[in-house]
């Protein structure tokens, strides 16, 4: 998965492709380059290195290129190792062709083969590197576009690629199939970026590409057309980002930041869901008939990490304020299972980037099956958005620590809202139950906000742990999910393995692991469960295992098990994972700054897995 940003304008492109880049690297970091035509010599001018992009940026500081048009590129490596040879943009045989690429193509060997063969000189391992020599193939006498749509036509797998020749210095070219792919529109300069943070510091005016797109970039105007060559009129977004929001506010890291918004998301999320007027819920882009979604049968979710979390709350959510069956598994399973599934199912694609390959396959495949699909997803005009029958955007605002937080609990958020929803359309909801559990769903950013006053007290228990090898997470029923949410945020951002659990599963194999030297952090709101969380507790104390409970304000019983307690507002049951999750995103935040971790950009991960 990596970030794309070009140029093209009267403007030194070098600066600003880099500070675009600096905007992506949430999307990969492990190696980045920039290419631009110098105009003067009618050549390419390249830079590329290893490692993140400021080292990239020390280089052409070092050695500057001058242009006013140009491309760039931050790699989260797919095909071969991140070296500077091996770093985007790749080049033809003369050097007069530039290509950025994020995606997989799937035959490239077959193809650098017969390129090969062919005389073309290859110098890396990607797979990327095809792409460039089949544009060079196809170059003759036609124009660039041409060329390179010509060469895409070969491809099997996903792209978005941003090219420029030496040879049209006032052109730049932009495709997708299968990868994030905008237009940046500027006054008299144009942009094509992976993502809307690269571009927002100079326009808010952006065009979404759709599948099978590509266009073409002056600095005065743009055009797209299909990759068959049929024009595609499409309107500008604004975007209501301000630049502020994709910066960290005064934040040590973005992460803490995007824990620290989310009281403030909910609330904006739950009123813009809310007729003033009537009170009735509403959801603007979902285009699901009501008449539909009275006569869905069962409902499947699907999802990958945080997102699957938020899906496995729903599912008891759905089940218990709907009465309709649902199930869920992680979209790399559904993908490739003998779905039994069909026009009677409601699918709910869960993701914050909508780019997630895995999720993306889920839902094709589900909706050649006939099921009905509605996403709830963060990112306005994401593939997955383009793909769904139905769509609930949660406006979290761009979720940038790779660790997902407020996305997580603004998904929640907007699950709640369906399921009161649907349930209500379906007929089996209340109009004053709603009314009840809106009520209290409405005061859920304000409970979050008195956990989040508790931050100084929850860092100095996760700093006491911090040196700790090992987490066990347990909850149960509602909170099961929330355990595995917890444990998840601590794996990947300090490296620590962490295991979430049923627990009622402890007794079946985990309680083994119980003794003095790991922490077991047990999740026990009042609810209907909590008597049996108290024994599990009781059994891991009997074990001298070190407890951190996560309990309702006011339980004086816990105090009596455990002195490390944090504690969460009293709720409604049901919106327990909403406050419970706060303190487990906090801990898992303090514990990896504590052991000096990259909290932001984890070793080894991305934003979105854009590929398989
Ligand atoms: C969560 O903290 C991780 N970054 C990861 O598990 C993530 O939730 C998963 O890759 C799904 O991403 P999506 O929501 O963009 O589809």
């Amino acid at each position: 998965m990596c970030g794309i940003i070009g140029y093209i304008g009267n403007k030194d492109a070098q600066s600003i492709l880099i500070a675009g880049l600096k905007r992506l690297e949430y999307r990969g970091y492990d190696s980045s380059g920039i290419a631009l035509i110098l105009p003067d010599k009618k050549i390419i001018g390249i830079r590329k290195a290893p490692g993140k992009i400021n080292i990239l940026e020390r280089l052409v500081k070092d050695k500057p290129l001058r242009g006013t048009a140009g491309i760039a590129h931050t790699r989260w490596a797919t095909h071969g190792a991140p070296t500077q040879v091996n770093a985007h943009p790749h080049q033809d045989c003369r050097g007069r062709i530039a290509v950025v690429h994020n995606g997989i193509i799937e035959n490239f060997e077959t193809l650098k083969m017969q390129l090969i063969k062919e005389g073309h000189v290859f110098r890396s391992q990607t797979d990327t590197e095809v792409i460039v020599h089949l544009i060079e193939k196809f170059y003759k006498g036609v124009p660039l576009e041409a060329a390179v749509s010509a060469a895409l036509k070969l491809l099997v797998g996903s792209f978005a690629i941003g090219v420029v020749s030496a040879s049209e210095p006032d052109k730049l070219v932009g495709a997708r199939l299968g990868s994030p792919l905008i237009i940046g529109v500027g006054e008299g300069e144009n942009f094509l970026a992976s993502d809307v943070p690269a571009v927002l510091g100079f326009t808010k005016e952006v065009v979404f590409l759709n599948e099978n797109e590509l266009a073409v970039l002056s600095k005065e105007k743009f055009r797209i057309t299909t990759l068959g060559g049929k024009t595609v009129l499409r309107e500008t977004t604004h975007i209501n980002w301000d630049i502020d929001q994709a910066e960290k506010s005064g934040y040590e890291h973005f992460m803490l930041k995007e824990i620290n918004e989310q009281p403030g998301i909910l609330e904006n999320l739950i009123n813009s869901r809310i007729h003033t007027q009537s009170g009735q819920i509403f959801f603007r882009e979902q285009n699901i008939p009501e008449s539909k979604l009275q006569e869905i049968e069962n409902i499947f979710i699907v999802a990958c990490g945080t997102a699957y979390h938020a899906g496995m709350v729903a599912k008891y959510v759905l089940e218990t304020l709907c009465q309709v069956s649902a199930q869920i598994d992680v979209s790399s399973e559904f993908r490739y299972r003998d779905l039994l599934i069909g026009p009677e199912t409601l699918v709910v694609a869960i993701s914050q980037s909508g780019e997630t390959a895995d999720t993306l396959a889920g839902v094709r495949e589900a909706k050649r099956r006939g099921a009905s699909v509605i996403s709830i997803c963060n990112v306005l005009g994401s593939t997955l958005t383009r793909e769904s029958d139905g769509i609930i955007y949660i406006h979290a605002g761009p979720e940038i620590g790779v660790a997902s937080t407020k996305a997580y609990t603004a998904q929640l958020t907007a699950l709640y809202l369906f399921a009161f929803y649907l349930g209500q359309i379906r007929g089996v909801l209340s109009c004053a139950k709603v009314d009840k559990l809106l009520a209290e769903l409405r005061k859920i950013p304000g409970y979050q906000s008195q956990i989040l006053k508790q931050q100084n007290k929850i860092a100095a228990l996760a700093r006491k742990h911090s040196h700790l090898g090992s987490f066990l997470y347990l909850g149960r029923n509602l909170n099961y999910p929330s355990a595995l949410e917890g444990a998840l945020k601590l794996k990947e951002i300090s490296y620590i393995p962490a295991e979430g659990y049923a627990a009622g599963e402890m007794k079946h194999g985990p309680i083994a692991l119980i003794d003095e030297y790991r922490a077991v952090v047990c999740i026990a709101p009042a609810s209907k469960v909590y008597d049996k969380m108290v024994s599990n507790i009781q059994e891991i104390r009997s074990r001298k295992g070190k407890i951190i409970a996560i309990a309702t304000s006011g339980d004086k019983e816990i105090k009596e098990l455990t002195r490390e307690v944090i504690y969460v507002p009293k709720t409604e049951e049901l919106f327990s994972p909403l406050l419970v999750v706060l303190p487990l995103q906090l801990m898992a935040y303090h514990i990896a700054v504590k052991r000096g971790c990259d909290v932001d950009q984890p070793r080894n991960l991305a934003k979105s897995v854009t590929v398989e």
